[in-house]
């Protein structure tokens, strides 16, 4: 019984790297799930932005769930970016795949920003929101200058 839950566990172990990759049927639902994610957290930077402007009221609860959104949404998209996939409806530049680590590395920050925003908007500290979604700002910035087309 022991060995053969140890021979579950590793092939368990084999497999789950490549589940990322194999999710997808279609290179088009890729595309359309990763879309999705980035399209929901834009609404919520959005709303978070408003706050930050001043064209809407300070509400702590209602910001920390836009956070939560957020946070939750950055971490979906970077699994749906198989090769080649820079289809005739996507704006994902071919650059994705030729600096797979410096594309890694940006959808890396942006999360640790979004961390810092997540602990900023517990905070209720309204200067320390602005500070960290200015940083995300920047997060997202910085990786459509190099990986998203116009
Ligand atoms: C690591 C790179 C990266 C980061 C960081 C990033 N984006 Fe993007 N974003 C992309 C790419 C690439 C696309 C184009 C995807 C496609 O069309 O296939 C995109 C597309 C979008 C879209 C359009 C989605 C649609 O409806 O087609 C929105 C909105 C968006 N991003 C918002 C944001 C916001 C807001 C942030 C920061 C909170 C952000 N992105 C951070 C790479 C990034």
């Amino acid at each position: 019984m022991k060995r053969m839950l140890s021979v579950i566990a590793s092939i368990t172990l084999l497999v789950i790297p490549f589940a990322a990759q194999a999710q997808f049927a279609k290179v088009e639902d890729a595309v359309k799930y990763r879309q999705s994610a980035l399209s929901i957290m834009g609404t919520h930077v959005g709303r978070i932005g408003a706050v930050v402007k001043g064209e809407k009221p300070y509400d702590k609860a209602a910001v920390e769930a836009d956070v939560a959104v957020v946070a939750m949404m950055a971490k979906l998209p970077w699994s749906a970016f198989p090769a080649g996939s820079d289809t005739a409806n996507s704006k994902a530049k071919p650059d994705i795949w030729k600096e797979q680590d410096k594309f890694k590395a940006a959808s890396e920050k942006l999360q640790a920003d979004v961390g810092k925003l997540s602990v900023a908007a517990n905070s209720g500290d309204l200067g320390a929101i602005k500070t960290a979604f200015g940083a995300v700002g920047q997060s997202c910035k910085a990786c459509h200058d190099n990986f998203r087309s116009k």
